[in-house]
């Protein structure tokens, strides 16, 4: 050990005077860029004359050594331990790049390759930069806020608001948010407040990364609110701001509960996947100069009434149109139907109150009387009577019974109480007698 570090004394000492004496060949630092978590090549090369001693620093932190011929990790810190190595089979031609591996934030500085042969020594500079590309931007709209973010972001990017139509700039003051995650990245949220009338706008926001090679552009125009008729054909309207290369385009509708995919296409693959085949159509040749607009052929109010967005997405863009849509049913066919629906229900009801005076509560009451007899243990053709719970062995629907003689009557106010539903009025009539005869509303 106390040899080693002789050694390397003097190694130290020849490479001051060589420095010395080589000032004038001192090289110019090199800019190499990093992606943070990526592997990193520092790049460090020597005049090859047998046996080399090399040692990186980062300041004055030791990073990594080799002499003897092979790798030295006995001074090394422990912020490089495990993700350095030299390519070793490259040293005897001159190579003494440094490959760091899975870099971090805290990685950035000035490193110092030292090579030192019998011929001299010398001392090359690289300068590490990193970066954390910009991968999303999102931006969320509210009645009063427009919101950007974009996560795991480094160094920090510029954040420039945009309106089309054009607004003016002073309606687009922004308040920009930055926080540092542990790892030192960024987390960026830029905020404008919305003045006046919203939806004949289009809000854009650009992220700039520090070093200007990268722009990611978010976009989103809230459209206003379409109240149509049903059955009438209705187009909502999703135009590109800018025109596209490669994207893909999606069409959702979301209720409050969910959101639903209607249509996806892929510029690259040309293809298209309509769920809503039949009921909505996107022309491919419009699509294809940026009209991403949905017709929907026969919009029906319940099932075509919500929140459509339309996104297109780019390399390195995001465009989000939302539109809320209310499909009305046509006035006068709604009072017809609805007279047809409860003059049908009406009758329906009418003839199984009749039905079930007539024929259900004579064998109703008999069963009674038969189970009064047979107790405990009752048994009849359609429902086995056990702990009070009356259950009809073909299906799975039961009702808890007070006292068994309490069953015809609860029967019938819980049909009433399902006056309209007619699966209810089914089951509690099958409870009773499961082959008691179909009711059905029609
Ligand atoms: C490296 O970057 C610095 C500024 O950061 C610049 O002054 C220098 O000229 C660059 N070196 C090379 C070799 O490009
Ligand atoms: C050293 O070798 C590595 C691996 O082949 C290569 O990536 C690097 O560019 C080389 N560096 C120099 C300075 O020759
Ligand atoms: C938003 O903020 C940034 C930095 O805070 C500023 O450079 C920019 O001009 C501001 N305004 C707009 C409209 O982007
Ligand atoms: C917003 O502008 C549109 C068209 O420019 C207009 O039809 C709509 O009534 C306006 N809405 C409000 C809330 O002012
Ligand atoms: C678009 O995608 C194709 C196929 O993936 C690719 O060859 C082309 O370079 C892309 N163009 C742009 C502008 O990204
Ligand atoms: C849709 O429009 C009808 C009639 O204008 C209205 O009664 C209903 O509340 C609207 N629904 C929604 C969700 O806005
Ligand atoms: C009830 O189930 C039995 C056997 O599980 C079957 O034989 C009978 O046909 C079923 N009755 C009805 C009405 O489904
Ligand atoms: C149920 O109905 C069937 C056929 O109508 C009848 O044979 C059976 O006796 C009835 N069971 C009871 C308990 O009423």
């Amino acid at each position: 050990m106390a040899e080693t570090q002789r050694l390397i004394l003097m190694l130290l000492i020849l490479s001051g005077k060589s420095l010395w004496t080589y000032s004038k060949v001192l090289l110019p630092d090199l800019n190499v860029t990093c992606i943070i978590q990526d592997d990193c090549v520092l790049p460090c090369s020597f005049r090859p004359t047998g046996t080399v001693v090399i040692h990186w620093y980062k300041q004055q932190i030791p990073v990594h050594s080799y002499y003897y011929r092979k790798d030295q990790f006995g001074l090394q810190n422990k912020h490089f331990s495990g993700r350095t190595s030299l390519f070793n089979s490259h040293i005897p031609q001159g190579n003494a790049s440094l490959l760091l591996k899975r870099v971090k934030v805290q990685d950035k500085g000035r490193y110092k390759c030292y090579t030192s042969t019998r011929k001299g020594n010398q001392e090359m500079f690289v300068n590490l930069e990193l970066k954390a590309p910009i991968q999303l931007v999102t931006l969320e709209m509210s009645d009063e806020m427009v919101t950007c973010t974009s996560h795991n972001v480094y160094p920090m990017p510029q954040v420039i608001w945009a309106t089309e139509p054009p607004s003016a700039q002073e309606s687009l003051e922004n308040s920009t948010i930055r926080t540092t995650d542990h790892k030192g990245l960024f987390t960026v949220e830029s905020m404008v407040r919305i003045v006046g009338n919203l939806s004949d706008r289009t809000y854009f926001c650009s992220f700039i990364s520090a070093d200007r090679s990268q722009v990611w552009i978010a976009s989103r125009k809230n459209q206003e609110d379409i109240t149509h008729e049903e059955g009438h054909p209705l187009s909502i309207s999703c135009m590109a701001p800018h025109s596209l290369l490669n994207f893909s385009l999606t069409w959702t509708i979301s209720s409050p509960a969910e959101q639903t995919l209607i249509l996806k296409y892929d510029s690259r693959t040309e293809h298209m996947v309509n769920l809503w085949e039949g009921q909505a159509v996107l022309d491919q040749d419009l699509l294809l100069q940026g009209d991403g607009s949905l017709l929907l052929t026969k919009p029906d109010g319940e099932e075509h009434s919500g929140t459509y967005t339309c996104t297109f997405s780019g390399l390195q863009s995001r465009h989000i149109v939302q539109t809320k849509v209310n499909i009305t049913v046509a006035s006068i066919s709604v009072d017809e139907k609805s007279q047809q629906r409860s003059w049908w229900s009406s009758a329906a009801s009418a003839a199984f109150v009749l039905f079930t005076v007539i024929v259900a509560l004579p064998q109703c009451l008999r069963q009674r009387d038969l189970e009064a007899r047979k107790a405990p243990h009752r048994y009849n053709g359609a429902g086995l009577v056990e702990d009070g719970l009356c259950k009809d062995p073909n299906s799975s629907a039961s009702f808890k019974v007070e006292k068994p003689g309490a069953r015809c009557s609860r029967q019938s106010t819980q049909f009433k109480a399902q006056d309209e539903q007619s699966s209810g009025v089914h089951r509690s009539a099958e409870s009773c007698n499961g082959t008691l005869g179909t009711y059905s509303e029609n």
